[in-house]
């Protein structure tokens, strides 16, 4: 199975300028990996999420690439046009060149109040503009410390469960337009991060529950992500059930997050 490594770059970095210079390393890293490893890009899917003002330029510049680009955040009001002052649509986010969009990150969920209904009608709106989802989960310290990880991720999941019983349409297109990321709210930017026996089950409790809802899903992409670095991007690529990592700080060095991705891509052999 490929490895998906995504970047969050959240809201970094500060100008065009080091935009530029980011996507400069990067690109010139990707092309090095690329050429000493023939099979890299077969064994390892990169996407960069950058903030919407830097969207337009990342797609560009990753065109003719083989890595993609993907929103942080899409509208919950409207897919297309509307009277909503400050958002942006999945539509337009389209139009700026990215193919996939993140969404109910824990960052969103926290200082956005992002509740069930709202994601339900984000992951709906992407869908039906042909965007692909990163679709957020994962527990809070006080939920981890009482044991509560699973009946955590079993309620953010109903999202996608209702989102099937109410447009049962979207069933095939899910199976190749959605992914999700498993991220510890506790474990993301903290230098913290749990087991990898403690990932791998979750995960593998993911994959189970994601299938049950739909037969097609059962061979859902489930990356891990919370202080994934260079260092220890090893041991989850060896765990079968960790089928990539969303990557915040890690990503926003070239170096790094190509080390990351090569971890998965030597995994994958
Ligand atoms: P860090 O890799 O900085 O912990 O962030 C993880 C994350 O939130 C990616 O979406």
């Amino acid at each position: 199975m490929q490895a998906w490594i995504i970047g969050n770059w959240k809201q970094n970095p500060a100008t065009i300028h080091d935009v530029n210079a980011l996507l400069d390393d990067l690109l010139t890293t990707m092309n090095a990996t690329e050429q000493a490893n023939t099979a890299f890009t077969a064994r390892c899917q990169l996407m960069l999420a950058p903030s919407f003002i830097h969207l337009t330029t990342v797609s560009a510049r990753l065109k003719g690439t083989s890595a993609l680009c993907a929103a942080q955040d899409i509208s919950a009001h409207s897919a297309t046009v509307g009277a909503y002052t400050g958002d942006c649509s999945a539509q337009q986010i389209a139009d700026a060149g990215a193919t996939w969009t993140i969404l109910g990150h824990s960052e969103r969920r926290q200082y956005h109040q992002e509740s069930h209904d709202k994601l339900l009608q984000k992951v709906t709106h992407a869908l039906t503009q042909d965007l692909g989802v990163v679709f957020c989960i994962g527990e809070t310290q006080a939920q981890y410390d009482a044991q509560q990880t699973l009946e955590v991720i079993d309620s953010q999941l109903s999202v996608i469960r209702d989102l099937l019983a109410q447009q049962p349409k979207l069933i095939d297109s899910l199976s190749t337009r959605l992914i999700i990321a498993y991220e510890p709210v506790w474990a993301i930017g903290t230098g913290k991060v749990p087991t990898v026996a403690e990932v791998s089950a979750t995960h593998q409790h993911i994959k189970q529950s994601v299938a049950g809802f739909a037969k097609s899903l059962s061979a859902i992409t489930v990356l891990y992500g919370g202080s994934v670095n260079a260092d220890n991007a090893d041991s989850f690529a060896a765990d079968s059930m960790i089928d990539g990592a969303l990557v915040g700080g890690a990503s926003l060095k070239a170096e790094s997050f190509l080390a990351i991705a090569n971890a998965f891509s030597r995994a994958n052999t």
